[in-house]
């Protein structure tokens, strides 16, 4: 049988070229290999305060990046996370099967904790919503980038347990993240230490996938580099140029050996000038199938549908862990 793929992406703001390059891309790729089922996760968007408004229109803009990007609704199936309402009640039954001890250690809560005014109970049990998406299709395989590491672990400890409390009940997924070089963590433009992150208050720190041409072009010049001139993969010693060499290659096709052979004789400033028509040339199509998406109910009928799809998958799983757990049958 073929392998099933589930991933999310948080409809909060803008999506990034991080998210693109760390986790969309391969969604795309995957397509093609596996059953795929790809999830707008409004419900973990909520766990931070949120604009209604924006949260609307961010939700129905992550779907149609979703297929602008290439995932073709007639291979993959994309929903919204709340049309399901099993993901919330699965996410319930979990918490009950999982440690205050064991999300306390999760490093992007005491991130987000430390960053933001409002702690909701929702940011603390946030991991174990993303376990219960997860679980909820038996699926094999978790395409994402390196920051969902842990949260993936957490998942698998999750699903490990309760198969020896009540019996195999769930599939033990396995992540699949790419390495830094290859994309699982693209960094800030503005500081290379920090990943690229959609929720940062500098602008300038990442690309959107709908950054207009000349905005591309600003927030690449004036990316911040290292010292010395030559353009050379070193994370260690050149950590942000090593970091445009990655998203220049992810782009472009090539290899981090070939893009150091090309720029052997040329600065910064003539690589930092290609990186951005580069950039330009990959998001301008995903732009303009975007535009075509806002057409009125296009992207709500695609939703619909994957609605209906995952509903059959989903079902069989949550009756059987009711059940397990000595819920009577409604
Ligand atoms: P989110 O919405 O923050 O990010 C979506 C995907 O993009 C990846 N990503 C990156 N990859 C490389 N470099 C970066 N700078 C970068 N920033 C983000 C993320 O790793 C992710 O794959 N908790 C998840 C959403 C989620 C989910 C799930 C994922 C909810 N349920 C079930 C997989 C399976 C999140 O917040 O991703």
């Amino acid at each position: 049988m073929a392998k099933r793929v589930f991933s999310g992406v948080q409809p909060s703001g803008v999506i990034t070229i991080g998210n693109y390059l760390g986790a969309i891309k391969n969604f795309v790729k995957l397509q093609h290999e596996a059953e795929c089922i790809f999830c707008v996760v409004d419900l973990h968007a909520l766990t931070v305060p949120q604009d209604p408004k924006e949260l609307y229109e961010a939700t129905l803009n992550t779907a149609r990046l979703f297929v602008a990007c290439g995932i073709d609704p007639q291979k993959a199936t994309i929903f919204v996370q709340s049309h399901v309402p099993a993901h919330a009640e699965l996410s319930w039954l979990l918490e009950c099967n999982s440690y205050f001890g064991e999300l306390r250690r999760m490093t992007q809560f005491k991130d987000k904790s430390a960053k933001n005014e409002v702690v909701t109970a929702g940011l603390f049990t946030y991991p174990v919503l993303m376990a219960a998406d997860i679980l909820l299709y038996q699926a094999d395989l978790v395409p994402v980038g390196d920051d969902q590491k842990q949260h993936l672990e957490l998942t698998r400890n999750i699903a490990e347990r309760i198969n020896n409390r009540f019996g195999q009940t769930f599939k033990v997924p396995e992540p699949y993240i790419p390495e830094r070089s290859a994309g699982g963590r693209i960094m800030s433009l503005t500081n290379p230490d920090e990943k690229m992150s959609k929720s940062s208050d500098d602008p300038k720190s990442y690309i959107s996938l709908l950054d207009p041409p000349d905005l591309i072009r600003k927030k690449i010049r004036s990316a911040v580099t290292d010292s010395g001139r030559e353009i050379r993969y070193d994370e260690e010693e050149k950590p942000a140029v090593s970091n445009l060499m990655v998203i220049y290659s992810l782009c472009s096709g090539l290899s981090l050996e070939e893009i150091e052979d090309k720029y052997k004789d040329s600065g910064y400033g003539q690589f930092k000038k290609d990186l951005a028509e580069i950039v330009v040339e990959t998001l301008e199509p995903i732009q303009s199938r975007f535009n075509e998406l806002c057409e009125p109910g296009k992207i709500e009928k695609i939703l619909r549908e994957g609605k209906e799809r995952v509903e059959k998958i989903a079902a069989p799983t949550l009756d059987d862990f009711r059940n397990k757990l000595g819920l009577v049958e409604r």
